[in-house]
């Protein structure tokens, strides 16, 4: 939180119009993770980022004014919302639960199956949806325009341009692309070396996780980003990755969450169908549920109570400080 505080100051130091220089030393939570990936037009600027801010928070972008980006992505709950399906405009519920929102910078695309490849495009989803915002971008940019005080903001930040889908996308996409977490206990043993930093426990834990998890949750954000079926059905609800495929053997692959504050985002899974993360242990323990395309790298681990005990523990270092 720090960091964030420093990121802020610099922010506010830079003024309005300098681009944050992409370099090595941009304040990025620590060495695991690589600079940030800003896109060459859509560069990052402190006016931006408060305007992409506020229009986050704000419910203007919803179809009755009732519920903001935010309303989903709190931020005390590590930009989720504790509930295991979306609950969007006129109380209703959606399909999937929400995703934390630290570090989507560096996601390779978007949503359960993978359909949206730019942070940019992303915020059409949630803006269209009839279960989240129900409303159009059209139409958005007409409510900003009749607005008392967005013209004028656009018009600092953008000096040349209108409120229109760039403006507007450029914005949101930036401020998303601050939320950044890194800094947990477990940084600080891996990455850091220190060898104190975790309980004895949470090192079973980790033991257990480095010889049974890493094939998928691997790398700085403890995700591949591939898509998998874990076995969570074994007929699913959700064809996931095969609505984009169309091809069966995708058929309940989705794609693999990162780690970081994963104590903080119960329940768990696409769907918020297993409530803690006692239960998603069990799930791993027993090799999940026989799917033709479950991956051959979940297979039952037979633990003892102290070691999902461990396991459990050892989640929980990897919660940002
Ligand atoms: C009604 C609740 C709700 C609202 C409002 C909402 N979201 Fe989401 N958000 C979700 C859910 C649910 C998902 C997961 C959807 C999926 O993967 O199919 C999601 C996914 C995302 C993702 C993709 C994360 C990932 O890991 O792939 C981003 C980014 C995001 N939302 C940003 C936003 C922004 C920006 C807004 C406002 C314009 C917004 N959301 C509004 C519920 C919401
Ligand atoms: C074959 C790849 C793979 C392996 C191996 C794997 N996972 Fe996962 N993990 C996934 C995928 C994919 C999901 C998302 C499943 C879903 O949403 O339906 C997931 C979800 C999770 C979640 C829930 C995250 C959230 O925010 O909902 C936790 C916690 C988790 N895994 C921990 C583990 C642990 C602990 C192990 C080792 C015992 C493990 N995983 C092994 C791919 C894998």
């Amino acid at each position: 939180m720090k960091r964030f505080a420093y990121l802020g100051f610099i922010l506010f130091l830079m003024g309005c119009s300098q681009p944050i220089p992409e370099t090595e030393e941009y304040p990025v939570p620590h060495h695991g993770f690589s600079p940030l990936p800003i896109p060459d037009n859509n560069p990052m600027y402190a006016s931006k980022i408060a305007l992409g801010e506020r229009l986050f928070f704000d419910p203007l972008l919803s179809v009755d004014s009732s519920i903001s980006c935010g309303t989903c992505h709190l931020p005390e709950k590590a930009f989720t919302d504790g509930l295991p399906k979306s609950v969007g405009v006129k109380n209703r519920v959606g399909k999937r639960n929400v995703p934390t929102l630290f570090n989507v910078a560096y996601h390779p695309y978007f949503f359960v199956e993978g359909g949206n490849p730019r942070l940019e495009t992303q915020m059409l989803g949630p803006l269209e949806t009839h279960e989240e915002m129900a409303f159009s971008l059209p139409e958005l940019i007409h409510r900003l325009q009749a607005d008392d005080t967005y013209p004028e903001l656009f018009k600092e930040v953008f000096p040349d341009r209108d409120i229109d889908p760039y403006t507007i996308t450029a914005s949101i996409a930036a401020y998303q692309r601050t939320l950044l977490s890194g800094n947990s206990r477990f940084d600080d043993f891996y990455y850091f070396g220190d060898s104190s930093a975790l309980t004895a426990e949470e090192l079973r834990g980790w033991q257990i996780f480095s010889a049974s998890c890493t094939g998928c949750h691997k790398g700085p954000l403890l995700t591949h980003f591939d898509f998998e079926n874990i076995g969570l059905y074994e007929v699913y609800p959700d064809l996931a990755r095969m609505r984009i495929t169309r091809d069966s053997a995708d058929e309940g692959k989705v794609k693999t969450p990162s780690l970081r504050n994963v104590a903080l985002t119960a329940p768990y899974m696409h769907d918020g169908s297993l409530a803690t993360l006692r239960d998603v242990v069990e799930h791993y323990n027993v090799g999940g549920k026989n799917h033709p395309n479950k991956s051959p790298l979940i297979q039952p681990l037979n633990l003892s109570d102290a070691d999902k005990n461990a396991l459990e523990a050892f989640l929980k270092t990897l919660t940002g400080k």
